[in-house]
């Protein structure tokens, strides 16, 4: 029986990325996210990073007013991000934590040791209206807190499953998936809703998306990467049909 219908997110960064590399306008990131709502995209994901290496502030005010799917606000929980998602009201806002140094999102939220700001996060997320996710490992205590503190949703931090697998997509290590799929399960139980996302591609994606309690994932590097090769319609169309495929095989 096919599983029931998981949502993508495009995760529009590294448009950004590759505008910043000149300073200029073009790639323009909210084209792009258009574009995607055109071929497949239920959302789009866009993080504005504290040093503003890819999206900037404009960007975001953009998109929060031309998406015409769903808006889903990464950023740190800090005052001024918070501020910032009070004025826009995107759908959602998924938090995540940043450090300058790191290349990439590295780990998951410290919730048992940021427990008081997420919650406080959470609550003013909740007063503007605004859907929130906490982004953490696949980890039973840090599932089990986030639903403690109120979140709407989680989203499991793939990254490792995606490190576990070779390039064509053969798991090397079982552990990280069963580990998304125990956490998945936990999040369910608990009523949580669950998302996941870092480090998808189409040669990797199906084991994940064939978890039955993931409703929602948000890739982006895979996806603007292949676009390079195939264009950014068909990238999305690709992954797209990737899940939708793993949903009805099972993963398999
Ligand atoms: N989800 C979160 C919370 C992220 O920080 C990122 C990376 O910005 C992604 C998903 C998408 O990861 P990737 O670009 O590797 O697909």
């Amino acid at each position: 029986m096919a599983l029931r219908y998981q949502r993508l997110y495009v995760n529009i960064d590294h448009v950004a990325t590759v505008r910043q590399a000149r300073r200029g306008s073009e790639p323009d990131p909210v084209t792009a996210a258009l574009l995607c709502e055109q071929h497949g995209a239920d959302g789009i994901t866009a993080h504005l990073r504290e040093d503003r290496r890819h999206i900037q502030d404009d960007d975001i005010h953009r998109l929060a007013a031309q998406v015409t799917t769903l808006l889903n606000l990464e950023c740190a929980t800090t005052d001024d991000m918070l501020t910032l998602a009070e004025t826009l009201r995107p759908a959602q806002v998924t938090l995540v934590p940043e450090r300058r140094e790191e290349i990439t999102t590295e780990g998951g939220l410290d919730v048992a040791r940021h427990e008081a700001m997420l919650g406080a996060a959470v609550a003013r997320l909740r007063a503007a209206g605004i859907r929130s996710s906490l982004f953490i490992a696949p980890d039973p205590d840090a599932v089990r807190r986030s639903h403690a503190l109120g979140a709407d949703a989680i989203e499991l931090h793939t990254g490792q499953y995606a490190h576990a697998c070779d390039a064509t997509g053969v798991l090397l290590d079982p552990r990280p998936l069963q580990a998304l799929r125990d956490a998945a399960a936990l999040g369910a139980s608990l009523g949580i809703a669950v998302h996941a996302g870092h480090g998808l591609s189409v040669q990797n994606v199906a084991p994940v998306a064939a978890i039955p309690d993931i409703e929602e994932l948000n890739i982006g590097h895979a996806i603007v990467g292949r676009a390079i090769f195939v264009g950014l319609a068909h990238a999305v169309r690709e992954i797209r049909a990737a899940m939708d495929a793993a949903r009805t095989t099972g993963g398999r």
